[in-house]
């Protein structure tokens, strides 16, 4: 019997065009049919077979979860299996040179488009008896130069709490903390992390972790154990 993508279980990722999100994509590739979310306009390279690319800039929370949500229901896609909220931004510096643009898209990127795309996703998750998956950030704790992008994890962090409550039994959910990971994030926050880099996990490594972390059916997990201990030195290094 073919195994089709129209058969096989369905997976979202946000923030699929690069580092951990395409990793993530990538993993899932062949065993999901892939809703892949992105602000940039096209998907980069070949979309993996059957997939479907949405535009969907967060800096415009609302806009962008009712283009997935639109997008989800033009397809007839009505079961979720596993969504990925994973799409982050962030900048780095004194907080006080940190202009109202920045810290607004921050927030609305990392905490108030996740909130939102919660629960537009929550009736297909529950048809599938599926998960949400939250991706965080060690950073959540405080971390010095990055205070709207700490305080945004440390948001999505209590929305994963406050969702494992509200959801028990209907859909479950997974908060995920990745430790630093070697994306291109921190040149796009305007950080170089210079020879701490080498402490951190490649976006495989981390996406192969994270994986592991949802289907053992953990609520939490702070992922990369010397990559964490290195950002915490590192930030104590920086203070
Ligand atoms: N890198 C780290 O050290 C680290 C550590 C802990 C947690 N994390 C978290 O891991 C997640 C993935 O980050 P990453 O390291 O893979 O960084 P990344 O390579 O920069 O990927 C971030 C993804 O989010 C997308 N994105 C950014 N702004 C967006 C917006 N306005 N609307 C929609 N999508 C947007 C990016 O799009 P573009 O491809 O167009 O840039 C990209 O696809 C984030 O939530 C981040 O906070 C990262």
């Amino acid at each position: 019997m073919s195994d089709g993508p129209a058969r096989r279980p369905v997976a979202l990722v946000t923030g699929s065009t690069s580092g951990l999100g395409l990793c993530l994509a990538r993993r899932l590739e062949g065993r999901y049919r892939l809703i892949l979310a992105g602000r940039r306009d096209r998907f980069p390279g070949p979309l993996p077979e059957g997939a479907i690319y949405v535009a969907a800039d967060q800096a415009d929370p609302h806009a962008a979860s009712q283009a997935i949500e639109t997008r989800l229901a033009e397809a007839g896609i009505d079961r979720l299996n596993l969504a990925f909220l994973n799409a982050g931004t962030g900048t780095y510096g004194d907080p006080f040179d940190e202009d109202t643009a920045s810290v607004r898209r921050t927030l609305a990127v990392n905490l108030e488009a996740p909130l939102l795309l919660s629960h537009a996703l929550f009736a297909r998750l529950q048809s599938a008896s599926g998960r949400l998956v939250l991706i965080g950030s060690v950073a959540r704790t405080g971390s010095a130069n990055l205070a709207a992008y700490a305080a945004s994890k440390g948001g999505l962090d209590a929305l994963a709490r406050a969702l494992g409550e509200e959801w028990r039994g209907r859909v479950a959910v997974s908060m995920i903390h990745p430790g630093p990971i070697a994306t291109g994030m921190h040149e796009k926050a305007g950080f170089d992390p210079k020879g701490l880099r080498r402490f951190f996990a490649s976006p495989e490594r981390m996406a192969a972790m994270v994986e592991r972390a949802v289907e053992a059916g953990r609520s939490r997990a702070v992922l990369g154990s010397a990559a964490t201990l290195a950002h915490l030195i590192g930030s104590g290094m920086r203070r």
